[in-house]
C-alpha cells in the first residue's frame, strides 16, 4: 500500500512510521510522500533523511479551502497514494479530500476520545486532572477528532505528573501503537 502521512510539527511519529516501513511491521508498505502545511516544521527534516519525498502546501497560498485541498490531491494521485495516515496534522479535513479517501484515513490524537478532542489533548487532560487519559486511533471523518474509534490505550496521570511528563508517556505510547493499530488496519 502506499501511503502518504499528513504532519504539520515535529513529526515524531512520523519517524517511528518510517522506520517500521523501513525495517520492521510495515515494511511491506511504502510512505509515498509527507504533505506538510508548515514550512518550519522539524518532520521535513526527518523526511530527508529517510529521503522521503515532501510536498510543502500552505492554505494561505490559495483561494479557499477546497483549492488547498485539491492542490493536496493532485500529489496525491502524481504519488499513487492509495491511504492517508495523519500524524500531527492540525487541520480538519475537507469534503474535497475524505470523499476520495472515504474511510481511508486514519488519525492519532492524545486523548482518550471522545473526551479532549482539539489541538491540545495532553494539557486539556491534564488541566483537568482526571486520573487518566491516553491515546486514541481513529478514522477520520469531517469533525474534529470524530470518526469511528479503532484503537486505545489508557495512560493513568500520576499525582506527581507534569505536563511534560505527561507528554512523555503519551508520546511513548503513541509510538508504540501506530505502527501495530496502522499495520492492523492495512492487512484487513
Ligand atoms: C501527537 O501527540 C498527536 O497525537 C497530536 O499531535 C502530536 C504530534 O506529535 N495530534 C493531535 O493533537 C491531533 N488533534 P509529533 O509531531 O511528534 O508526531
Amino acid at each position: 500500500m502506499r501511503l502518504a502521512i499528513f504532519a504539520s510539527g515535529n513529526g515524531s511519529n512520523f519517524e517511528v512510521l518510517a522506520k517500521e516501513v523501513a525495517t520492521g511491521c510495515l515494511n511491506s508498505h511504502r510512505i509515498a510522500c509527507l504533505i506538510c502545511d508548515n514550512p518550519k516544521a522539524y518532520v521535513i527534516e526527518r523526511a530527508k533523511q529517510y529521503k522521503i519525498p515532501t510536498y510543502v502546501i500552505q492554505p494561505k497560498d490559495y483561494p479557499s479551502k477546497a483549492a488547498y485541498e485539491r492542490a493536496i490531491l493532485e500529489k496525491l494521485a502524481q504519488e499513487k497514494v492509495e491511504f492517508i495516515v495523519l500524524a500531527g496534522y492540525m487541520r480538519i479535513i475537507g469534503t474535497t479530500l475524505l470523499t476520495p479517501y472515504s474511510q481511508k484515513i486514519i488519525n492519532i490524537h492524545p486523548a482518550l476520545l471522545p473526551q479532549f478532542p482539539g489541538r491540545q489533548g495532553i494539557q486539556d487532560a491534564f488541566d483537568s486532572q482526571v486520573a487518566e487519559t491516553g491515546v486514541t486511533i481513529h478514522f477520520v471523518d469531517q469533525g474534529i477528532d470524530t470518526g469511528p474509534i479503532i484503537a486505545q490505550k489508557k495512560v493513568k496521570i500520576a499525582p506527581n505528573d507534569t505536563l511534560e511528563t505527561l507528554e512523555t508517556k503519551i508520546h511513548q505510547v503513541e509510538h508504540d501503537l501506530y505502527p501495530k493499530v496502522l499495520a492492523q488496519v492495512l492487512a484487513d
